[in-house]
This record gives structure tokens, sequence and C-alpha cells, in this order.
């Protein structure tokens, strides 16, 4: 049986990454094989997109472009083989964020993104996306603990506003495979959410 794909999203600071070890026991504890993995990267050659489209300044639109290759190598050579497999696939972000920050954040056409999208997925589509939503607010104060900001990091607030909204408007157009998670929660109510949300599908 094909394994179940699910996604994480949410802008930086907003501790979607936080959460995985929490949802990957879960699965454990019902015997299923999880796979872990994230983008951009997730393949070799992912990693080393990564490395350029956080640090290196580019054109929109090939950050974009970079994005989707890496995805188009990251679901042919791991996605897709291990839902093939039976394992369930919990992907630190996917497409959704290229809909938030790229066309939500830099502008870029929804049009053209929804071509990219169609050519790099054909038919896969995550079962589950969890939207880990915080205020702008709580974003900022989370990065300004970190200590090397990365190209997206070092944005301003109306940038995070737009990738925000652009999430949630993602979330409203595709409510059957979106849950909204205030991230702002302590992270004990956080679990207990997960433990009900993982546990419907
Ligand atoms: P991460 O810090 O959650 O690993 O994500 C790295 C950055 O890449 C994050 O700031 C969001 C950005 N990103 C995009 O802009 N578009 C995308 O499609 C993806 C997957 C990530």
């Amino acid at each position: 049986m094909r394994g179940k794909f699910i996604t994480l999203e949410g802008m930086d600071g907003a501790g979607k990454s936080t959460h995985i070890p929490t949802i990957t026991q879960i699965l454990q504890v019902r015997g299923l094989e999880v796979l872990v993995t994230r983008e951009p990267g997730g393949t070799e050659l992912g990693e080393r997109l990564r490395e350029l489209l956080l640090h290196q300044p580019m054109h929109p639109e090939t950050e974009t472009l970079l994005m989707f290759a890496a995805r188009r190598e990251h679901i042919a050579q791991v996605i897709r083989p291990a839902l093939m497999r039976g394992a369930w696939v919990i992907s630190d972000r996917f497409t959704d964020a290229s809909f938030a920050y790229q066309c939500g954040g830099r502008g870029v056409s929804y049009d053209k993104m929804r071509v990219l999208e169609s050519w790099v997925q054909e038919d896969l589509q995550p079962d589950l996306t969890l939207l880990f939503d915080v205020s702008v607010e709580v974003s900022t104060q989370r990065l300004a603990a970190a200590r090397d900001p990365d190209r997206f990091e070092r944005e301003n607030a109306d940038f995070f506003s737009r990738i925000r909204a652009a999430y949630l408007a993602r979330a409203n157009e595709n409510p059957h495979r979106f849950r909204i998670i205030d991230g702002s929660q302590p992270i004990k109510i956080i679990k207990q959410l997960l433990e009900e949300v993982i546990s419907s599908i």
C-alpha cells in the first residue's frame, strides 16, 4: 500500500521543525516506516541548490525555477520511491512554500507557479499539510535569536506578512488537506493537537 505524504509549512520562526520528532514518533508507534526530508534539499543535488538558494542573490524567477528543479529531483529520487514502498514521508516544506515565498513574498506570477506545480508534481499532492501559523511579530522575535540569518530570514516584516497571507489563502483553497496549527501555543498543547490530527489520517 502506498504510504502517506505529510508536509510541514509556516513562516520562518513558526517552529514547524521542532515538531518533526513528535510526528515521527506517533507514526513509528503505529509500526510505520517514516522518512523525514526537507526542501529545498532532500537529495545531494537539492542540498547543493539549497546552499545557493539561501545565500546567493538571484532574480525571483530564477529562485522559483531552482526551487522546482530541486523539487523535481526530490520527488524522483526520494519521495515517490518511499511512498511506493509504503513508507510515510514527512517533508519540512514543499510546494506551498513556493506559493507563499515566491508568489506571495517575491511577487512571482501565480499562473507560472501553477504550471511548474503540475509539471513537476503531476498527480502528487500531500495527503496532509500542517501549517504552523504565527503572527509576524512572533516570527520576527524568534528570528532575532538566529545567529546567522539567511537571505529569506533577513527580509522585512512586509515580506513576512505577505507570506503569511499567501499561506492562509492556500489553506483556504485546499481545506481538505490543510490543518492550521497556532504555532504560538505551548509545545505541550501542540503535541496533543498533532496526536489528534495524525491519528485521523
Ligand atoms: P527552512 O529554513 O524551513 O529549511 O527553509 C529554507 C528557506 O527556504 C525558508 O526561508 C523558506 C524558503 N523556501 C522558499 O522560499 N520556497 C520554497 O519553495 C521552499 C521549499 C523554501
